[in-house]
């Protein structure tokens, strides 16, 4: 598909959660089992109007991981810069932020997509927080050092804010003896 670069209309959310030390996985996978935040990242990355589809955008590693999640609500963005063909689990490969929210833009895949979510990991959040078609980054913060071997880039204070959500709220919740509280932050 032809790619309009410099498409700035398309505007996405991320969504992470990651402990005190901004680990987000170890061995390739969630170092927790936390089914409320589970529930809240399918209802982020699933809810979707009836004849809409969800764009979500990742990294190759995160959507090797991710593939069994490939689902019809959801269209598929993986970003690399080695793999030559597309994925099987990927409707989309491209090889930069860019090229993934200009696909987006286009007027083919516009009028398809409802909501837009990067979802790991460390170089796409970190390639989200520099773009300013990023809106809202949520962050589930889980207390405690997982000795996590994959991260994710911390909001810088002075650029986002923390913003009040009313599907957020300020509760600590605590499962399978681990607490952890939702976050959501925009740019100031
Ligand atoms: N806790 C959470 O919320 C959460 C969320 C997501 C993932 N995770 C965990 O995080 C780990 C995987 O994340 P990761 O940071 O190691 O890897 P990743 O970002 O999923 O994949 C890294 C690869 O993606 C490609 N890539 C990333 N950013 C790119 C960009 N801006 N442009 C072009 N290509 C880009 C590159 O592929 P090439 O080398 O092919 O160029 C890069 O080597 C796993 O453990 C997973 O379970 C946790």
């Amino acid at each position: 598909m032809a790619c309009n670069h410099g498409d700035h209309s398309v505007q996405f959310d991320m969504i992470v959660a990651a402990d005190d030390k901004m680990g987000i996985g170890i061995a390739m996978s969630l170092p927790w089992k936390l089914p409320t935040d589970r529930k809240f990242y399918l209802d982020k990355t699933n809810k979707v109007s009836p004849t809409k589809k969800n764009a979500l955008i990742c990294g190759r590693l995160t959507g090797s991981v991710s593939q069994g999640e490939k689902n019809p609500n959801v269209l598929r963005f993986i970003l690399s810069n080695t793999l030559e063909q597309k994925p099987p689990h990927a409707d989309y490969l491209c090889k930069n932020l860019d090229e993934a929210l200009a696909i987006i833009g286009s007027p083919e895949v516009r009028n398809v997509v409802d909501n837009v979510l990067i979802i790991g990991g460390y170089a796409v959040y970190k390639a989200g927080l520099e773009s300013p078609q990023l809106r809202r980054y949520y962050i589930t913060r889980v207390y405690g050092d997982f000795k996590c071997d994959a991260f994710c880039p911390d909001v810088d204070l002075t650029k986002f804010k923390l913003v009040s959500d009313p599907d957020i709220g300020s509760h600590v919740y605590e499962e399978n003896g681990i607490r952890f509280k939702f976050e959501a932050y925009e740019r100031i």
